[in-house]
């Protein structure tokens, strides 16, 4: 069965104007999937859309705001969403907590968490009463552990990965396949723009086309895949250090990424 004929007609991809998100849509579009493409830049999104060789609705929105969901919601209450990928996600602060601004960092955890879970109560309580869908939650290596600059964003990231897995068991019963999706460095706009600015450099970037395809292909294969590790759906890459060389070794990646050379 194709993947529309197995999970239904429209995906929603959440953060789809570029990098992975976009990659998704590709992706989707390429499997003959409809596609809802949300972002906050319209005209990357619009282009987007016209690349795209399935039917497809441009949602302009702030996923950080109170009422995201709710407008996606009705936005799109006239179709049968069969997948939802949530992939907007990252920090372009990269700040400790105390240089932040809290509410930045609110807007930060209601897109990240609170909209997160709006979602999959909405669209994946539909998917479950239909008896079929998909979800994708987008997580991160920095959820595996604390991290120096990493303490909001990882914080969150754990709680997608860990929500995601949650669902799995719930949902699986019900026949709606849930995804924690954990990403290592990958070649978005997003972490290019954070490496221009602290003058890092990193090698062996994930490509966002890659992502897309691998985590399609194992939508059936949750509750965790870690794209690019050797044992994707294997045990967490840090389980064998303390909980203290763990968080040492998340803050000297994080310095490497988020630092600049002479701070
Ligand atoms: N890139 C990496 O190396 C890496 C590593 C590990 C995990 N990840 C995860 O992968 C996912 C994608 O990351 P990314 O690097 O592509 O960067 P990102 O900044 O999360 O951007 C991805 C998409 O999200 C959209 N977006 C961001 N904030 C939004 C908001 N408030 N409302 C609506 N849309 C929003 C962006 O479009 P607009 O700006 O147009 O809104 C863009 O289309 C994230 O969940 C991140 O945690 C990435």
């Amino acid at each position: 069965m194709s993947v529309a004929e197995t999970y239904g007609p429209w995906a929603i991809v959440a953060g789809a104007s570029d990098g992975v998100g976009a990659a998704f849509a590709e992706e989707l579009a390429r499997r003959g999937v409809n596609v809802v493409l949300v972002a906050r830049r319209r005209q990357l999104l619009d282009e987007l859309a016209a690349r795209l060789d399935v039917a497809t609705r441009a949602i302009t929105l702030d996923l950080s705001t109170p009422t995201a969901t709710e407008e996606l919601a009705a936005a799109t209450s006239d179709l049968e969403i069969g997948l939802f990928v949530y992939n907007a996600g990252a920090d372009s602060v990269n700040k400790v907590l105390l240089e932040r601004d809290l509410d930045e960092l609110r807007g930060f955890v209601r897109r990240n968490c609170t909209a997160v879970l709006e979602a999959c109560h909405h669209f994946g309580g539909a998917m479950v009463s239909r008896g079929r869908g998909g979800v994708v939650l987008v997580t991160s290596g920095a959820a595996w552990c604390g991290g120096h600059t990493l303490s909001v964003y990882g914080a969150t990231k754990a709680f997608d990965l860990v929500l995601a897995e949650g669902l799995w068991a719930e949902w699986r019963q019900h026949g709606v396949d849930v995804l924690a999706l954990v990403l290592g460095p990958t070649d978005t706009p997003s972490l290019q723009g954070s490496l221009d600015r602290s003058g890092g450099k990193m090698d062996r970037l994930a490509d966002p086309a890659d992502v897309a395809a691998e985590a399609i292909a194992h939508l059936a294969d949750g509750p965790t895949w870690s794209y690019g590790m050797p044992d994707p759906a294997g045990p967490p890459p840090l389980g064998t250090l303390s909980r203290r060389q763990a968080v040492e070794l998340m803050s000297a990646g994080a310095a490497a990424v988020h630092s600049k050379p002479d701070a």
